[in-house]
């Protein structure tokens, strides 16, 4: 047994070894050498052994990138080195004062420079102990940031180990977390199809996936990583005398380096460099705002030293805001999921920074109001991080006699039903619901999204037609469509209607959660949807739940259990729901089993830690069942531990829980506690 264990041990290295390194070769190198599924099938297989020998499970093991729980807040980190910024130069004049403050300080005619792009992301810092990633961390005031562990460990392009045999003991690597354009517009694609407000540019974006306090969301969210330096370090084989040999052991370590990083020489090829990296910028994958130039030797560098918070050794030269002057043609509004109508600038076409600019975003009425803006003036349009342009101001003193000033409608644009304005709020909403098809359009797309119903082969075009023609009116009819109305469309053939009409029969079978979220109740996201369908355990019960009662589910204050209540009482809301369950959309309901009935005596928000194997169920199915009730499995203990859950072979967790005094209980205790 022992030694059929420590075989098994030592595949699980080799699985983990293997996995991070097609991690590294795909998502630092851009080259994978296998196919994805290849790669899925290793990842299987290293999921099921650490299911069947739970004491295997290490920190670092590439299964623990995703699936840890929540957390209520960040906490604070303090830099061991502070995290510095840069001085900035805006042109040409300043770059040469740069140098010329460089050279002086040296003593030296010529230097040589480290040149990289400047990343448009956010600062991090990684920090790695005896090899393992501990802890990572925002940049923050420079001196403390914030714990974003959990969030970084879903970057697949960040180690968790570094693949070393002695590691250092000690070791920060300082980098930007950032967003591919290609993953960007992605994302905002997908964001769309939910009805979800669409992220201006990359670098929100990425900032907006940082800041998730759920880790499964921000897995969801491709982000990158990149290196450009170091912190502190203890016992590491740093380099000593070049940041150039830095960056070049850094990449030893499988971190990812910008290939645009380069070694120059003088004033001149820094302009150069600037004027290429300038031209390559729209082909670049990811988002930059300049270019950083560094002295490279490091001994250097430290004669040059500091002034306040910026070394006196870089400097960051900026590109210049990415605008044009261009006319404003007229204002659209357009209908989002929830009513929300938003203005949209229409414009004379105009190229800003090689890309050609029709469209700019205007937030809402109270901002065009703000920069006075009339239909017919002449206005300066931003592309700012790179994507959707918005308008900066407008050039009141080219203003022609025949402007218009432009109103909110009255009547929604889509339905003509009746335009509200709630006092504390800053957007106009088409009072119309599911009756407007700009809405239900929308609402269609977030019903069948991914994370809702899942129903693959239904897009904007295809649900434009359907809601167009009539055909669909609400989610329920989506069950009741048959080949002879699809084959009817544009632009379907047989098979695609074929696979369509196959996609939403499976869907009928769903989770409560899933499905909770496919309703589109203003407020309500997935991880709301998952709460109520833990905590409440059954459709009706969420009908009937009123205002108090919903509140005390952990995390659903009075505006989102005001929000449910409405859209239950909302009759036609009750019918779609209905005819949904009439057309055989179903799932598992845990009947009897409300957790908020009998509260006093429930585990709602309660912390579990498992470990070890337990005997009737693997660790999912306990999981499962623990949250059903209201409960949160985490997977390290701390004082907040409320029980430990012991089963066959337990790891250290035991040990810590007796240590902290926290109630441990067998598999037997579970199941009671469970009844
Ligand atoms: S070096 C001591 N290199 O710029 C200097 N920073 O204004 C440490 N940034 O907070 C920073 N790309 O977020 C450095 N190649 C690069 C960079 C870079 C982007 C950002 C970073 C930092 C800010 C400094």
């Amino acid at each position: 047994m022992n030694e059929n264990i420590e075989k098994i041990k030592l595949h699980v290295r080799d699985l983990r070894a293997a996995i991070e390194l097609h991690n590294y070769r795909y998502y630092a190198l851009d080259n994978p050498s296998i196919p994805d599924a290849e790669y899925d099938k290793l990842f299987r297989e290293l999921q099921q052994i650490e299911q069947d020998y739970p004491q295997l499970i290490t920190a670092d093991s590439p299964t623990q990138r995703i699936g840890v729980p929540p957390l209520k807040a960040f906490s604070h980190v303090t830099h061991r080195v502070p995290m510095l910024s840069l001085g900035n130069a805006f042109d040409k004049a300043e770059v040469e004062a740069f140098d010329r403050r460089v050279c002086e300080g040296l003593s030296v005619d010529r230097v040589e420079y480290v040149v990289e792009p400047k990343f448009d992301g956010l600062a991090v810092s990684l920090c790695y102990e005896n090899g393992v990633f501990i802890t990572g961390a925002t940049r923050g005031d420079g001196n403390t940031g914030e714990d974003i562990t959990l969030n970084l460990k879903t970057i697949k392009s960040i180690p968790l180990s570094l693949p070393v045999k002695n590691p250092p003991s000690l070791l920060e690597v300082r980098g930007e977390v950032l967003m591919l354009k290609a993953d960007f517009l992605a994302l905002n694609q997908r964001q769309l199809a939910k009805g979800e407000k669409e992220f201006a540019n990359p670098r929100n974006a990425a900032a907006g996936s940082l800041r998730q306090l759920d880790p499964a969301i921000t897995a969801t969210r491709r982000l990158t990583f990149f290196a450009y330096g170091v912190g502190r370090y203890e016992d590491a084989p740093i380099p000593q005398d070049t940041h150039n040999n830095v960056l070049k052991y850094l990449a030893t370590l499988h971190f990812p380096i910008a290939k645009e990083c380069q070694v120059v020489k003088g004033l001149q090829a820094l302009l150069n460099y600037y004027q290429a990296i300038s031209a390559q910028r729209d082909q670049l994958p990811y988002a930059i705002d300049g270019v950083v130039y560094k002295v490279n030797s490091l001994l250097q560098q430290k004669k040059l030293g500091f002034v306040s918070r910026a070394p006196r050794y870089a400097i960051a030269h900026k590109f210049p805001a990415q605008e044009a002057v261009t006319q404003l043609l007229d204002i659209d509004v357009q209908v989002g999921r929830t009513g929300a109508l938003t203005p949209v600038a229409r414009l004379k076409p105009v190229i800003v920074g090689g890309v050609t600019v029709t469209n700019a975003t205007l937030h809402n009425a109270d901002e065009i109001e703000r920069k006075d803006m009339r239909i017919g003036d002449t206005i300066i349009v931003r592309r700012a991080g790179d994507v959707i342009p918005e308008v900066v101001s407008v050039m009141v003193e080219k203003r022609p006699v025949d402007t218009r000033i432009f109103a909110m409608p009255t009547h929604c644009p889509a339905c003509s039903a009746k335009v509200v304005r709630l006092p504390d709020e800053a957007v106009f909403r088409c009072t119309g619901g599911l009756f407007c098809p700009a809405q239900r359009k929308r609402a269609i797309l977030h019903f069948v999204s991914r994370r809702a119903m899942n129903i693959d082969g239904l897009g904007d075009k295809l649900v434009d037609q359907l809601v167009n023609h009539g055909i669909v009116r609400t989610p329920a009819d989506l069950y009741k469509l048959g080949l002879a109305a699809l084959v009817n469309l544009e632009r379907i053939a047989n098979k695609s209607a074929n696979n369509l009409l196959q996609a939403i029969e499976k869907s009928k079978q769903t989770t409560l959660a899933r499905f909770i979220y496919a309703l589109g109740i203003r407020n309500v996201g997935e991880a709301t949807a998952k709460d109520l369908a833990n905590y409440l355990g059954s459709l009706d019960r969420l009908i009937e739940a009123h205002s108090e009662y919903l509140q005390q589910i952990p995390d659903i204050g009075p505006v989102v259990a005001q929000s449910i209540v409405e859209f239950f009482a909302e009759k036609h809301n009750c019918e779609v729901i209905e005819q949904l369950r009439a057309c055989g959309v179903r799932w598992n309901e845990h009947e009897g089993k409300s957790v908020l009935t009998n509260a006093s005596a429930s585990l709602i928000g309660k912390t579990f830690v498992l470990t070890g194997t337990l005997s009737t169920m693997s660790r999912e199915e306990a999981k499962e069942k623990i949250e059903s009730l209201g409960a949160k499995v985490s997977g390290s203990i701390s004082k907040k531990t409320d029980y430990v859950i012991v089963g066959a072979g337990p790891g250290s967790k035991y040990d810590k829980a007796l240590s902290l005094g926290i109630p441990v209980l067998d598999e037997a205790g579970l199941l009671e506690l469970l009844q």
